[in-house]
This record gives C-alpha cells, sequence and structure tokens, in this order.
C-alpha cells in the first residue's frame, strides 16, 4: 500500500470511514470487526471515526468502541495504525446532528474517547464542526490543550473554511496535521481548503469520497466517465473515483466508509491505480 504523511505519521494512503458501521442501516457487529480486518489486511493504516457515529442516545461512542474492538482481535501489529477520532458534533438518538464547541465540553468528550479507543493519548484528534455560538479560537483552543496536555498526538478539524484553517494553524503553532472536509465528484467546493492544505502541507482527508452511504453504488451511472475510465482499466468507478482523489494533491487522503469487506477491499487497491493526464483531465470535468 502507497503512504501518505499525516502530522509525523506516515499512513495509507487510502483510509477507511468507519460511519457506515454504526448509523443507520448499519450492520451486525460481526460483519464489522470483518470489515476493519479486511482493512486491515489490505494495509490500511488509517481509520476514521467520531464519538458520534451512533444511533441511539445509550450508544454514543458505538463506532470507537467497534474499531477498538477490532484492533485488538486482528492479531496483527497495529502500531503503524493511525486512528482518527471527532469530537463537537453529537447525535441525540433521533437522527438529527447537533454541534458543541465549547472548549469544556471538548475536553471531556476528548477523555471520552480516549477511555473507549484506549492506549495512552489519542492518535489524531478532529474538532468536527464549528458550533456558532462558540467563538471558533475557543474551540480551537481546547484542541490546544489536549495537545499539550499528551491527551491527543496530532490535531485536526473537520468542516473548516480557509480563514478557519489558517487561524486553527496560527492556534496550534502549526500543529495542525488534518482538516476532514467534504470532497467527491459530487461535491467539490473545498478545492480551496484543498489548495491550502498542499500549500501549508496539511493532511487532507476527503470525507463521503464516493458520495456518501446512499449514493456511492450510483458513482458510475451519475458519473459516465469515471464508469468509461473504470472500464478500461478493468476496475470499478469506485477505485477510479479514490485514484483521482490521490491525483488532486499529494496531501489528499480519502476515507471511503465500508460495512462490507468486499468494498474497503477493492478500495485499497486505487491506491496502485496511476491515471493518465489525459484521464485525469476528463475526469476533472465530469
Ligand atoms: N467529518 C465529517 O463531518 C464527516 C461526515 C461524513 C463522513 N465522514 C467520514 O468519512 C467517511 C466516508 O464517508 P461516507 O461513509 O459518508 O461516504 P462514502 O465513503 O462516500 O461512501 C460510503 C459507502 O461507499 C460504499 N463503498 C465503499 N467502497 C466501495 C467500493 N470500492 N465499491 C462500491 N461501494 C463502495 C460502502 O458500501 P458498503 O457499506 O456496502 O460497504 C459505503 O457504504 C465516513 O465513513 C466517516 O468516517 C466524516
Amino acid at each position: 500500500m502507497k503512504t501518505r504523511q499525516l502530522g509525523d505519521r506516515t499512513v495509507s494512503a487510502i483510509g477507511l470511514g468507519g460511519m457506515p458501521m454504526s448509523i443507520e442501516g448499519r450492520p451486525d457487529a460481526a460483519r464489522s470487526i470483518a470489515t476493519i480486518h479486511a482493512a486491515l489486511d489490505a494495509g490500511v493504516t488509517l481509520i476514521d471515526t467520531a464519538d458520534a457515529y451512533h444511533l441511539h442516545a445509550d450508544d454514543v461512542g458505538h463506532n470507537e468502541t467497534l474499531i477498538a474492538t477490532a484492533l485488538r482481535s486482528w492479531g496483527g501489529d497495529t502500531s503503524a495504525v493511525v486512528v482518527a477520532t471527532k469530537g463537537g458534533h453529537l447525535r441525540p438518538g433521533d437522527g438529527t446532528w447537533y454541534v458543541d464547541g465549547r472548549p469544556e465540553y471538548l475536553k471531556q468528550a476528548a477523555e471520552a474517547s480516549l477511555k473507549r479507543l484506549g492506549g495512552d493519548a489519542i492518535d489524531l484528534y478532529h474538532y468536527h464542526r464549528p458550533d456558532p455560538a462558540v467563538p471558533y479560537a475557543d474551540s480551537i483552543g481546547a484542541i490546544r490543550d489536549l495537545l499539550d496536555a499528551g491527551t491527543i498526538r496530532l490535531a485536526g478539524i473537520s468542516n473548516a473554511n480557509p480563514a478557519q484553517i489558517r487561524e486553527a494553524y496560527d492556534i496550534l503553532g502549526g500543529r495542525l496535521a488534518s482538516v476532514q472536509n467534504q470532497y467527491s465528484p459530487a461535491f467539490r467546493s473545498s478545492q480551496p481548503e484543498l489548495d491550502l492544505c498542499a500549500e501549508l502541507g496539511i493532511a487532507f482527508l476527503s470525507w463521503s469520497p464516493l458520495g456518501g452511504i446512499k449514493s456511492a453504488a450510483d458513482l458510475g451511472t451519475r458519473f459516465a466517465p469515471f464508469q468509461r475510465v473504470a472500464d478500461a482499466h478493468g476496475v470499478s468507478p469506485q477505485v477510479v473515483t479514490l485514484a483521482w482523489h490521490l491525483a488532486a494533491s499529494p496531501w489528499v487522503i480519502p476515507i471511503p466508509g465500508a460495512s462490507r469487506p468486499e468494498s474497503i477491499r477493492d478500495s485499497a487497491g486505487a491506491a496502485e491505480l496511476t491515471l493518465s493526464a489525459e484521464e485525469l483531465a476528463t475526469l476533472d470535468a465530469a
């Protein structure tokens, strides 16, 4: 598996997104564990999660617990694996989401995530989504405090605009390892953030890189050029899409979600697919 830089760590160029294993439509635990094991078997060393990936009010952290369990039962050396989690975006259990960016809340949420994930510190912690009721600097100040206290090893932000990336970068004294924003063939408006990450040397983790849980299967139908390039290479349109992400910048690391071992096994192959300049131009224009 080809690798990319994430802060002071080196991780697989393709990550695994944990959300489909814990929200609406989630599979049973055995299939989820098999999916995470399949990712590890394929050389995936970046797994994305969040405390909010759960269904009911009483199973906050469902996905973090699942990932910790799968890492323990895998049987191989997991020291190279980076588990990235997030805090500040919550689900009351009725399918809705809300934000809480208060510093005291974020610190308490990070401690709870650490307890679920185990170990001495969280590998990478993202502030999940800006809270309009709290100054951004205050929320990022909490992330800086968590870094300084050693509760988290690397800091990231998610759903951030360029001004917020620059602000976080400054508040963290340059220690901003990752920006996690939505980016896919259907959603390209994070291009300015992607470009800024390349300029500053920050990993850009594209979320919903295949268009999201409900749309990922239809990618080749909705974006015909991706299907055409896939046919030419004898791979799936999802693999072509992930290779297109990787070609966007050396700092991009897509984190495709999966709830089936087959999905992440297929996606992991994207790291080996090189697209020609002509193909990339066609996909960019699609
Ligand atoms: N920071 C944020 O605010 C935020 C928001 C949303 C998501 N995320 C993160 O980003 C991750 C990815 O986003 P996402 O899960 O919403 O959407 P996605 O990655 O665009 O799509 C996920 C779906 O793609 C399917 N899939 C994956 N690889 C495939 C392949 N090679 N061939 C066919 N289908 C394939 C999976 O199907 P199966 O389920 O059948 O395996 C899965 O349900 C999430 O899991 C989460 O970790 C972050």
